[in-house]
């Protein structure tokens, strides 16, 4: 059983790490949630844990990885909250943000990605409007977590029924192949994502993500507290074009974090834009 003791140590030293909050009714998630690596390191206490974790030298450094695959909670899938995704495609066929340089590649981040289904849905977003408006519309989207394993099954780009439970029909036959109980997402999707690990307590790997027309960073804050929400949402408004836009998760708000962007209503849903 975890003491309160090990579950300061361990939720303090999660939180430094990954900026993710558990809470003192989290206790036992928690604990439910380290049982298997102490059993995998063949460690009796979860003070071991934490001590092997803090000073376990290189050792520890892989084990922070496993630490932060178990303790993420990477609930994702295909077409998520379509009001969002309408504004999105709405921006992109007007041609709102890629505007100040002709050709210029429209840059677009998945902050958070989980196993993939973001970036991906919002590629074959853009991929519809190339066919609709037999234009050529030039883009990247990058793909970052902190959890190594579901990067790798975003590399892979292999889902199941649940991911593509709000795929319609066409957009499945197009784009990916297999049926039953897997279906792989074709190359034509997957050259357009960059999957990369990048965390976002780290200030410093902020500096590949420069000049991004559109941020999605949706359904992560909620796991952070109100410190290091602002620090999150501080950094990625400097990874902004002026006029680019971040779309955090429907349920999350920028209310007493961030007076630098202007929020945009629109049905059902909020963008907001940096100035
Ligand atoms: C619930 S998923 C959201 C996936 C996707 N954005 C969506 O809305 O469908 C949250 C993701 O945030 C990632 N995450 C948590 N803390 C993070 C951090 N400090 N840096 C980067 N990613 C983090 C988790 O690994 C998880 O995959």
């Amino acid at each position: 059983m975890m003491n309160r003791e090990e579950f300061v140590m361990l939720r303090d030293f999660i939180y430094e790490k990954t900026g993710i909050y558990f809470t003192e009714n989290k206790m036992y998630l928690l604990e439910s949630r380290l049982t298997n690596r102490l059993q995998d390191l063949g460690l009796s206490s979860y003070e071991d844990y934490y001590y092997s974790l803090k000073f376990g030298g290189e050792k520890a450094r892989n084990e922070i990885n496993n630490l932060f695959d178990v303790v993420t909670t990477n609930e994702t899938s295909f077409f998520r909250n379509p009001p969002q995704l309408d504004v999105f495609k709405m921006m992109v066929q007007k041609g709102c943000c890629n505007g100040d340089m002709p050709g210029s590649p429209i840059k677009i981040w998945s902050a958070a990605c989980s196993t993939g289904e973001e970036p991906y849905t919002l590629a074959i977003i853009v991929l519809e409007l190339v066919e609709a408006l037999r234009k050529n519309i030039p883009f990247m989207i990058y793909g970052t977590d902190i959890s190594a394993k579901v990067l790798e099954s975003a590399k892979r780009g292999v889902f199941n029924p649940y991911s593509i439970r709000n795929t319609d029909d066409k957009i499945m036959k197009k784009y990916f192949t297999g049926e039953n109980n897997l279906f792989a997402l074709k190359e034509q999707v997957k050259r357009y994502v960059k999957i990369d690990f990048m965390n976002l307590m780290e200030e410093n790997s902020y500096r590949a993500y420069r000049q991004m027309d559109f941020i999605f960073c949706r359904n992560v804050l909620i796991y952070f507290d109100e410190k290091m929400k602002k620090k999150v949402i501080d950094s990625l408004y400097e990874c902004l074009k002026p006029k680019g836009i971040l779309i955090i998760g429907h349920a999350e708000s920028l209310h007493n974090i961030s007076r630098a962007f202007k929020p945009l209503v629109f049905p059902g849903t909020i963008a907001y834009q940096r100035g």
